[in-house]
């Protein structure tokens, strides 16, 4: 195995599964209860406020009575003690990565405790709800939305993103089934790269194919014991 210094690590709604939080393209997941375009669209929300800030104060709410799981600690304690690079690229929009103790975190799908205002863009910590319009911090507006990415909105810090997928030595993905670009584009991007990649699932995903290594389980068995191999190596 090379050497490994800069790891980027990939995750979506799989590894935040066995903390309770519903994924959203599994058996009664998130998107068979709701359309998407009802939701999380620009042109939703333009057409009905009310029902998907309904949806988003819900899932605010959600997510804030919910614990990080054994794998969300183990990719923190692999975090604090990675001598190299480490960028956990989340598509997760809760905190269970920060909650877990991981700090080198970025969010490309946004953040449900996050407002953001269509008046002065500013963007605030928020964990109550938007129904009821409530002011924006910074400039008193009431014209804040859930700072969430929505179908058709360009993902936050691609840039950053495709600068640590340059450097890295691995990219390991965790918990996504590899339905939404650009996310799911980054594993052919390390290939084209010569980076080695790991997938790290409950059961094979759109993407598998294009993997050097796919470990099948639950996240909360497969990312400590993948975590333990990595820090066996430090
Ligand atoms: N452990 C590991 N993986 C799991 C677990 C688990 N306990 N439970 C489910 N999974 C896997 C599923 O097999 C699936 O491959 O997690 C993946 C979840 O896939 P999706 O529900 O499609 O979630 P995700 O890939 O994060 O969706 C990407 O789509 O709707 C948009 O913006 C939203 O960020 C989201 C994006």
């Amino acid at each position: 195995m090379p050497t490994i210094r800069n790891i980027v690590i990939l995750t979506g709604a799989g590894i935040s599964a066995e903390s309770g939080i519903d994924t959203f393209r599994s058996e009664g997941g998130l998107w068979e209860r709701h359309r998407v375009e009802d939701v999380a669209t620009p042109e939703a929300f333009a057409r009905d406020p009310d029902l998907v800030l309904r949806f988003y104060d819900m899932r605010r709410a959600a997510i804030q009575t919910k614990q990080p799981n054994a794998a969300h600690r183990a990719l923190a304690r692999l975090d604090a003690a990675w001598p190299g690079d480490l960028l956990i690229v989340t598509q997760n929009v809760d905190d269970l990565h920060e909650r877990g103790g991981a700090r080198r975190v970025l969010h490309m799908h946004g953040e449900h405790l996050n407002a953001w205002c269509t008046a002065c863009d500013a963007r605030s910590p928020w964990t109550a709800p938007l129904l009821h319009r409530p002011p924006c911090p910074a400039c008193g507006t009431s014209a804040l939305r859930p700072d969430i990415v929505w179908f058709g909105e360009m993902p936050y810090r691609m840039d950053e993103i495709h600068a640590a997928l340059r450097q890295a030595d691995l990219f390991v993905s965790i918990g996504t089934s590899g339905a939404v670009y650009p996310a799911a584009g980054f594993v052919r991007g390390a290939r084209d790269l010569g980076i080695p990649t790991l997938e790290l699932n409950l059961e094979h995903s759109k993407g598998s194919a294009w993997f050097d290594e796919t470990r099948l389980g639950p996240a909360t068995e497969v990312v400590p014991a993948w975590v333990d191999q990595m820090l066996a190596s430090v």
